[in-house]
């Protein structure tokens, strides 16, 4: 038995595979039920007692040389197929998944082009706010009614910090460091406490846009609008403006655009014909003293809109909600959408 045991042995360690085929051949005549080392101990079973140990051992030996050899062949051809494969040129490659852009920040995206092609350039600022740049500069005296108009976040004990309500604060941040002309959107989230419903959420988003120079007119406010509206909604579209309130303008409006149902009556307009996109107006001058410019020199426009709004009437979406729930089902319906 002895003999057995070394000429296996000795077979073992001259033993190459160069394929799986050899390794497989090995396998079977050594390893598997009916290999050799099968054989070997159920032989070693009839041992008489005083070999056993010494047989044993050697045995115990062989098993131990005859797994590495075969493990070690195993993993140096699995390696080398993994190669083979992997530099096989006309392999079908694998094809991964684009991503697609939110609505929102196709909307966003392309809002800002309309406006920066008239030469307003992009403008940003905190989340986080204070009293003065949310509120106060913007005209809205302490404990005036009109600050329920925009349920505000405290996010600490101190009342002075707030989530910003509107980006109007950043038109605030703006005029406090820059003289005019000042011709500048800001795009951003904002966050009002709202129970969240198909139409509101607690947070959105919002492009606001400011223009102040000399002699800034209504009129130009009104043609910039138009102009926006026919670029981002179709050159049929038309804009109307009624007589609304905001503290930080004077005169003040809200502006609709035409329904593309023509005033026929639809569900989107409510049978109107007319959308609400907008609130604008003229920048009331205690604004501009409070920021430190002065309102005898300078006139001019703000407006300010949702972007889920606007991505509603664009894409006919019809719930907010969807927005935050990011299912790539609703998502990936946006991939042909560019911008
Ligand atoms: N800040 C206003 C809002 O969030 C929108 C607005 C901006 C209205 C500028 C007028 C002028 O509701």
């Amino acid at each position: 038995m002895l003999d057995k045991i070394n000429r296996i042995k000795e077979d073992a360690s001259r033993f190459k595979a160069a394929t799986q085929d050899e390794l497989e051949e090995f396998r079977l005549k050594y390893l598997s039920k009916k290999g050799q080392l099968n054989a070997l101990f159920d032989e070693f079973k009839t041992v008489a007692g005083e070999q056993k140990r010494e047989l044993g051992q050697k045995l115990n030996e062989l098993k131990n040389l005859l797994a590495e050899t075969f493990e070690h062949y195993r993993e140096a051809l699995d390696s080398e197929t993994e190669t083979v494969r992997d530099n096989d040129l006309t392999r079908p490659g694998e094809s991964i998944p684009m991503g697609s852009r939110h609505p929102i920040s196709i909307t966003r995206n392309e809002i800002c082009d309309i406006f920066t092609r008239l030469g307003f350039t992009i403008a940003e600022g905190p989340e986080i706010e204070d009293d003065w740049h949310v509120f106060s500069a913007l005209n809205f005296p302490k404990e005036h009614p009109a600050r329920d108009m925009q349920d505000t976040f405290f996010i600490t004990k101190n009342p002075d910090v707030v989530l910003r309500t509107h980006t109007s604060s950043v038109q605030v941040r703006i005029m406090e460091t820059t003289q005019p002309p000042i011709r500048m959107i800001m795009p951003g989230r904002v966050f009002r406490n709202e129970a969240i419903s198909a139409r509101a959420h607690c947070i959105f988003h919002q492009v606001e846009g400011l223009y102040v120079a000399e002699n800034v007119s209504f009129a130009d406010l009104k043609q910039t609008l138009l102009f926006f509206t026919k670029e981002m909604f179709g050159e049929k579209s038309r804009i109307r403006l009624r007589p609304s309130f905001f503290p930080f303008t004077e005169p003040s409006a809200e502006m609709d655009v035409s329904c593309t149902c023509e005033g026929k009556g639809c569900n989107l307009c409510k049978g109107t014909g007319w959308l609400e996109i907008m609130g604008c107006g003229m920048v009331d001058p205690n604004v501009l003293d409070n920021c430190g410019i002065d309102s005898r020199k300078y006139s001019g426009f703000a407006f300010g809109m949702g972007i889920e709004r606007i991505a509603f009437l664009k894409f006919q979406i019809k719930d907010i909600r969807m927005y935050f729930e990011n299912d790539v089902r609703f998502l990936e319906q946006f991939a042909a959408a560019g911008f």
